[in-house]
């Protein structure tokens, strides 16, 4: 029994636990009920006579021991537990939170309100579901037209012609149907298309339309008010150019572009070495639309422009796949967490 005693006794003693779990199981293993410096006391009965005094004091000894050993352990553990306090380092600098950015299309649509804002421009917006009379009828597009072709254009409601619409200037007929010139704003919105999804096409995306009708608003103004817009947005240096073309809506239209604001005009792949690119079509508002919206056409005049959001963003981020701007992938977004 006293080498018994003395091997348990050094067992103890280098004992150390590293979790709760180590302590209870060195409690159970020694002194528990059935545990073995239990067991030993058991045993006492049959220690010889002479020798029941020296082991006594041993056995109460060890046993003295492993309870002291035991309440050191559970200190240490409940103190490292409920002392936490202990722990915290009130200098240190705290925890970032992890922010969120904002995505490109919202940067870029309020960079472009920000712009007009500065020249006097207010936001409005309209439905996107919308009817054939402010998406089409009252916006000049005769019967015939392809953009009234299924093919092109999301129809919910075939029979009543109602449909997700196809542009933002539908807001321009929902704005100059409620309020006489002075009108100066912009409009900007999600539209949608029926187009297969691809790098250049997707079957919704984002324009702002803008709106200028009052006495005397002459082709100049616009070409103008584009020009600020173009220097605003691009740069500086940034000129203008304007392409003769045609939209239903507008008489005369135009497409303008912008002098390559990476090649600066040199030519570059970008613009595809042609020094510019496109980015919006304008014109000045057909007085078959002013009278649609009950505008006086003889005393008014107006210009409009329209412009795609995602196509300046691409420009701006030099991103080359519209699919990335609907997919929220957080790689893609994280990258313009610096962008305003
Ligand atoms: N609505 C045209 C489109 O979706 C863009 C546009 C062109 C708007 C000329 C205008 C404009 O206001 O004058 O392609």
């Amino acid at each position: 029994m006293r080498e018994k005693v003395e091997e348990i006794l050094k067992e103890i003693e280098t004992f150390t636990a590293t979790t709760k779990e180590q302590v209870e199981e060195y409690r159970i293993k020694w002194l528990s009920k059935k545990g073995e410096i239990s067991v030993l006391f058991d045993d006492f009965k049959n220690v010889a006579p002479d020798l029941k005094k020296e082991m006594g004091q041993k056995l109460n000894e060890l046993k003295n021991k492993a309870q002291e050993k035991l309440n050191q352990l559970k200190e240490k553990f409940e103190r490292s537990d409920s002392s936490s306090d202990e722990k915290i380092d009130l200098t240190l600098p705290a925890e970032p939170i992890p922010l969120g950015s904002r995505h490109p299309i919202s940067i870029v649509r309020s960079q472009i309100i920000d712009i007009f804002g500065r020249i006097g421009f207010t936001v409005a917006d309209g439905p996107e579901i919308e009817d054939d009379w402010h998406n089409f009828t009252a916006l000049n597009f005769p019967e015939n037209h392809p953009a009234r072709d299924m093919q092109d254009t999301f129809f919910i409601d075939n029979e009543n012609k109602i449909a997700l619409r196809t542009h933002t200037s539908s807001v321009q007929v929902r704005v100059m149907e409620t309020t006489q010139p002075p009108i100066r704003m912009i409009f900007p919105g999600r539209v949608y298309r029926n187009e297969a999804i691809s790098a250049r096409a997707h079957c919704f995306f984002h324009q702002v339309e803008g709106l200028y009708v009052d006495t005397n608003v002459s082709f100049a103004d616009l070409k103008q008010t584009l020009l600020y817009f173009a220097k605003e947005m691009f740069g500086d240096k940034s000129e203008i150019r304007l392409r003769p073309s045609y939209f239903p809506f507008t008489e005369i239209s135009a497409e303008m572009d912008v002098s390559c604001f990476i090649c600066e005009g040199k030519g570059c792949p970008v613009c595809k070495h042609s020094g510019w690119v496109e980015i919006l079509g304008c014109g000045m508002v057909d007085p078959a639309v002013l009278d649609n919206c009950k505008i006086d056409s003889k005393k008014f005049t107006g210009f409009a422009f329209g412009m795609g959001i995602e196509r300046i963003a691409m420009l701006k981020y030099r991103v080359n796949d519209l699919r990335l701007f609907s997919e929220n992938d957080v790689r893609f977004l994280n990258q313009f967490k610096s962008a305003l």
